[in-house]
């Protein structure tokens, strides 16, 4: 065994993927199935240029990810001969009085000058492009490049592909590590994996898992609710982002809509107040949505960093550790960068300057 990655959400799985592809021998272990914790709750927003990005790594990171997408989702989805749906509908965020008009400009503004398309629609040009927007909608800024990807089953594809390459998928939960001369211990619930080279990939539980001689990851989850609608066909053309929500139309008219942000631990319900709060303002935001049929609430574990960015990267401390962990809101979206640089890296590769903003050293010993 080359390597073990540690969790089989989408970026452990799209890791594995990446590292299978290359030759290397895999293992991944999770004490749950692929996708089963925070990525089961994505609704696959892309949008580098809405999610509250107000720092430029983190939407040069996101932009490039991005870029990566079409071509990622057809080799994952060719390797395990199953669709993904990958959907470029763009984004319309939504401004809804005169602060959110200045701040869509600021957005606007950063857009037009780092080269991406952003049109600014009021009034009769907003409706026609979203007609199922609220009459208190004043304007929508349309951002063509933003897209959504279905997270679960780019997910489970991954996993597909990785074992068709060779990898084991190992349903187990890991205890400890800690070097061992020649690599790196993962003791399980069911005995202990040695390997060269270990990918921490344990999204909102990575601070659990630190060796002697490591600070555990500041990461720390954050809850996200997220409803899935059935609503009319074509209710919503784009991905609409509103103020405290956001509405991801999906296949055969349904429609995703997140989500809570709740530091609450490792709390993994769905709450009627959380429930309630999305309905109430999905509703406020395009009223059909009040008569849709409600079809399953979801939750996940957001995977918290202080500086909202990732940690990818090898350990500074623990020889044959590698991080990639700490996505926050922005595990689909940094996915397939992710999964290349950690093969990169794994292979010897240190030369992409992404990782000295995303080296897990910034956070301490790590
Ligand atoms: N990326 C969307 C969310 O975290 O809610």
């Amino acid at each position: 065994m080359d390597v073990v990655v540690i969790g089989a959400g989408v970026v452990g799985c799209t890791v594995a993927f990446e590292l299978a592809s290359a030759g290397r021998r895999v293992r991944v272990c999770d004490p749950r199935l692929p996708g089963g914790g925070a990525s089961f709750a994505s609704a696959g927003v892309l949008a580098p240029y809405v999610e509250g990005h107000e720092s430029r790594p983190l939407r040069d990171l996101g932009r490039r990810s991005l870029a990566q997408y079409p071509a990622f989702v057809d080799r994952v989805a060719a390797a395990a001969g199953v669709p993904v749906a990958f959907r470029p509908v763009g984004t319309a965020e939504v401004a809804t009085n005169d602060a959110d008009i200045t701040r869509l400009a600021r957005s606007k503004a950063t857009a037009d000058a780092e080269g991406v398309t952003a049109h600014w629609l009021q009034g009769t040009a907003a409706r026609e492009a979203e007609p199922a927007l609220a009459a208190h909608a004043a304007g929508v800024l349309h951002i063509p490049m933003h897209a959504a990807v279905d997270v679960p089953a780019l997910t489970a594809a991954a996993a597909v592909a990785a074992r068709g390459l060779g990898a084991e998928f190992v349903q187990t939960a890991v205890r400890a590590l800690a070097a061992d001369g020649a690599g790196i211990a993962v003791a399980t619930a069911d005995g202990v994996h040695h390997a060269p080279q270990v990918v921490l990939a344990t999204g909102a539980w990575s601070a659990s898992l630190a060796p002697a001689g490591a600070d555990p990851a500041p990461v720390r989850p954050i809850r996200g609710q997220l409803l899935h609608l059935a609503a009319a066909p074509d209710t919503l053309r784009h991905i609409v982002w509103g103020p405290d929500i956001y509405l991801v139309p999906w296949t055969s008219g349904t429609v995703f809509v997140g989500a809570t942000s709740e530091d609450v631990g490792f709390d993994e319900r769905t709450t009627a107040a959380g429930v309630a709060g999305l309905l109430t303002r999905a509703s406020a935001l395009v009223p059909a949505l009040a008569d849709a049929t409600f079809v399953a609430a979801r939750q996940g574990l957001r995977p918290g960093s202080p500086d909202d960015l990732p940690y990818v990267g090898p350990s500074a401390v623990v020889p044959g550790l590698f991080y990639a962990c700490g996505h926050y809101r922005n595990g689909a979206l940094l996915a397939p960068l992710t999964a290349s640089l950690m093969a990169g890296l794994l292979a010897g590769d240190r030369s992409d300057p992404a990782l000295a903003v995303l080296a897990p050293s910034r956070a301490g010993r790590l």
